[in-house]
């Protein structure tokens, strides 16, 4: 859908009906259980207006208890209704349950088809109705279209998407809006302000490195302001440590933690709620080739601190510390969460629906954790110990970007590096190499309905 529109009516005037089956109540029995992720396709006329046909998309949702089976059968009907080329579709919302309904009709319709020849059907309209409609539509319509535009930008090519790119996304939401206070990093300023970490993972691009910060302020009262940083890495080809094809080819999604902070700026821009949020977008593509930066060098980051470089695709956790360390540093946050596809070894630990989340502070891990249940964007906190901190120390340097202890716990030894930057501010750091992106999907946009949600919390 191009323009999404939803409109909440009386009685629909579509001819395709959308209805969620519960278990317990189904009559539809002919080859229909109900059970979460059935669906059947029946028709019927419509006597009392003009004998029209009418086409009824019947859905299960099991027991019908959680907004997840909900979410599912109302991505699953939409399909349905796209497979059957219905222009206009009507959802029935189901009297005394209230999830994001609006949300997840435009989530549903999202396709990407830029680069195909004929295009997927697309659903113009979306009609909603029944008995209790107590829901913010609007918000849920910018909330989904927040989390669509995340997904295009993850979706399309590495030679489109470079850090200038996500400059000019970042400029057009902030420039939307007269709550933004923009300030972005260019290769010179990269150099000069001393931000070498950023620097030395984008030198080897010819679309050279940038540092976005988005510092939207709709509290001008309130001295709480939230760092929201996200991984912008637009091409993680591992630089020399260079990567295998099939490790490789998903890696324009590498910008995944980026795109979801976007996406939640965005939707800050549209909703404009009195709060603080700083959205910070290091962005640098991982070249290899004979600009690119070298394994065994030690490098200064923006703290201060050294690395010694022992493998050039941990590249995440460098642009990161320079970011963290610089928005810590120049804009005071008061909290500081960061969203990144970081290590590999979270989607052993935790696979492509759970994202790894750690933290120096247990309240806020605590609250990111039931925003995380709350939207179904799920996390599970892992530890950092002193061990973890001290694989992290470099033998020439301060500190070195890949463990001593080999491969084990990577999710955590990148964490406790990225930890020696936050400067002692309430701290999380939430892993999407799981979730960002699946094979079905392409990219999900996970993490905006997460970080909205516990934004507005
Ligand atoms: N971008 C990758 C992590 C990744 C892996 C994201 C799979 C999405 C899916 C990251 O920059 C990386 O290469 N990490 C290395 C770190 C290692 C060299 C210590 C990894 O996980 O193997
Ligand atoms: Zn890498
Ligand atoms: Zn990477």
């Amino acid at each position: 859908m191009n323009k999404y529109i939803i409109d909440v009516v009386p009685n629909p005037s579509s001819k395709t009906r959308i209805e969620f089956v519960k278990e317990n109540e189904n009559t539809h029995t002919i080859d229909f259980d109900a059970k979460e992720g059935s669906i059947t396709v029946q028709y019927t006329t419509d006597k009392d207006v003009n004998w029209d046909t009418i086409t009824l998309i019947y859905v299960g949702v099991g027991e019908g208890n959680t907004d997840k089976l909900y979410e599912k059968a109302t991505s699953l009907a939409i399909a349905k209704a796209i497979e059957l080329k219905r222009a206009d579709v009507a959802i029935k919302v189901p009297a005394g349950y209230s999830f994001p309904i609006a949300e997840m009709a435009v989530r549903a319709t999202y396709r990407f088809d830029k680069y195909k020849t004929e295009k997927d059907h697309e659903i113009e309209l979306v009609e909603l109705y029944g008995e209790t409609i107590e829901q913010e539509i609007e918000h849920g319509v910018t909330l989904g279209e927040s989390v669509n535009f995340a997904r295009n930008l993850q979706n399309d090519n590495a030679g489109l998407v470079v850090p200038e790119y996500l400059v000019e996304q970042a400029l057009a939401i902030a420039n939307s809006c007269d709550l933004f206070e923009v300030e972005v990093l260019y290769e010179d300023n990269i150099k000069e302000k001393g931000l070498n970490l950023l620097w030395a993972v984008g030198q080897g691009s010819p679309t050279p490195p940038r540092l976005i910060i988005l510092n939207y302020k709709g509290d001008e009262h309130s001295e709480e302001r939230v760092a929201l940083v996200g991984k912008g890495v637009t091409f993680d080809s591992g630089g020399l440590s260079l990567k295998p094809s099939a490790s490789m080819v998903d890696m324009r999604m590498d910008m995944s933690g980026a795109s979801a902070v976007l996406g939640a700026i965005k939707f800050l821009a549209e909703v404009q709620p009195e709060i603080n949020v700083i959205g910070v977008i290091p962005t640098a593509h991982n070249a290899i080739g004979n600009e690119a930066f070298y394994l065994g060098d030690t490098i200064k980051s923006y703290n201060g601190k050294t690395v010694e470089i022992l493998n050039t695709d941990a590249e995440g956790r460098l642009i990161l510390a320079d970011a963290i360390s610089y928005v810590a540093r120049n804009y005071h946050p008061s909290e500081i969460i960061d969203m990144a596809t970081l290590t590999g070894a979270i989607v052993v630990a935790l696979g492509s629906t759970v994202a790894g989340i750690f933290s120096n502070n247990d309240d806020l891990a605590e609250e990111i954790f039931q925003a995380g249940e709350h939207t179904q964007e799920r996390v599970w906190r892992l530890p950092i110990y002193d061990e973890h901190r001290k694989a992290m120390k470099g033998k020439f340097a301060d500190l070195r970007n890949i463990s001593n202890i080999g491969r084990n716990c990577g999710s955590i030894t990148a964490s406790a590096f990225l930890e020696e930057f936050v400067e002692d501010i309430p701290w999380c750091h939430i892993d999407i190499a799981g979730t960002s992106h699946n094979e079905k999907e392409g990219g999900t946009g996970w993490g905006v309905d997460l970080l909205v949600n516990y934004l507005l919390r």
